[in-house]
């Protein structure tokens, strides 16, 4: 059977002024699956979102979103679809069973009521209901603004960097909520500065930078684009030059040493390049061997490599609300 795609973007392109914030977009998300939109700040993943979203006109470029036309079909795009973003507006003043239910009622969702509380149930959020959404911790926020734009069972969610900020908890909450959407046939797109976010929830990720697709695939793909690590630690430093001599023959890789570690490592994407063969021919060369492994490489590697920029994993990254 063809794959439908339930997002399925063609050169699409924004400019502000002169700033070219997407310069040919192309984006094919298969029904049912979530998609990781990964890209150092800047790259152009909030654009791309408020314009598949309708928020924004795109001014090169079409794209299909939920089966309809972005441009001639907007609205029947906008029924189709949720999103949760910096601009997703919840009423402060409102309790979180009227912020939902008021939704509700906007979008004509028959039993209002019922639909707010079993949202807020399965949000966590059941016990909060009645207290006003706007003395709500930021993660118990960013799970109201999740129910709100699941109100009308939308066939595909995006999520503009859903978990930013958020304590673990609070994220692994969020993760969950998409892993239970994905289940339930909803497709997700989402952006986020967590590369182990991507990593646990995407299907694929686009690698998004200065605007454009740069790299695709499955987490696996795009790591094994990258291909093995492999690092020894010897015993002094006088032994690192040896060291990176032969790791460079064993890998192929550029080896790169560390004399405070007395370590080098080198990437490879050489299969036969085992453990206990690495540890040999060290040996062999009479090397002190003090440490050897060889890991996969995460998709900070992977970021790092095909972005040549660093992407915000440790969580100390602050990030200004956008206007
Ligand atoms: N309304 C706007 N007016 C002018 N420039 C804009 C506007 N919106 C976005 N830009 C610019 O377009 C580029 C892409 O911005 P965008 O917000 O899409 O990046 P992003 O990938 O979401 O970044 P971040 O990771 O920081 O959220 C940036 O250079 C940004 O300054
Ligand atoms: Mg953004």
């Amino acid at each position: 059977m063809a794959t439908t795609y339930a997002v399925l973007s063609e050169g699409l392109g924004k400019r502000f002024g002169t700033v070219h914030a997407l310069r040919g977009l192309d984006l094919a998300v298969a029904e049912g699956t979530v998609c990781g939109l990964l890209g150092p700040n800047g790259a152009g993943k909030t654009t791309a979102v408020r314009l598949l979203t309708t928020l924004l006109r795109p001014d090169a470029g079409s794209a299909r979103v939920a089966g309809h036309d972005l441009v001639r079909e907007a609205a029947a795009v906008r029924k189709r679809i949720g999103v949760t973003g910096q601009y997703a507006s919840v009423d402060g003043d409102l309790t979180g069973r009227q912020n939902l239910r008021l939704f509700a009622r906007l979008h004509r969702v028959r039993g209002p009521a019922d639909r707010a509380a079993e949202l807020l149930e399965r949000f966590g959020l059941t016990e909060a209901a009645d207290r006003p959404s706007s003395t709500y911790s930021g993660g118990m926020r960013r799970r109201l603004d999740l129910a709100a734009s699941l109100i009308r069972r939308p066939d595909v969610l995006f999520l503009d960097e859903p978990t930013t900020g958020l304590d673990p908890a609070s994220r692994a909450h969020i993760w969950d909520a998409v892993r239970e959407l994905k289940a339930d046939g909803t497709t997700v797109l989402l952006t986020t500065q967590y590369l182990e976010e991507a990593d646990q929830l995407a299907d694929d990720i686009a690698l998004v930078d200065r605007g454009q697709v740069a790299h695709r695939g499955s987490p696996a793909q795009l790591k094994a684009l990258v291909g093995t690590l492999a690092e020894v630690v010897v015993a002094d430093a006088d032994s690192l030059e040896k060291a990176a001599a032969v790791l460079g023959r064993l890998t192929g890789g550029q080896p790169v040493s560390d004399h405070e570690r007395h370590s080098v490592g080198a990437v490879t994407t050489d299969p036969t390049l085992t453990l206990p063969r690495l540890v040999r021919e060290m040996d062999a060369a009479g090397l002190p061997l003090l440490d050897a492994s060889l890991r996969p490489p995460t998709l900070d590697d992977v970021f790092l490599r095909l972005t040549g920029s660093t992407g915000d994993v440790d969580g100390t990254h602050t990030k200004e609300p956008a206007a």
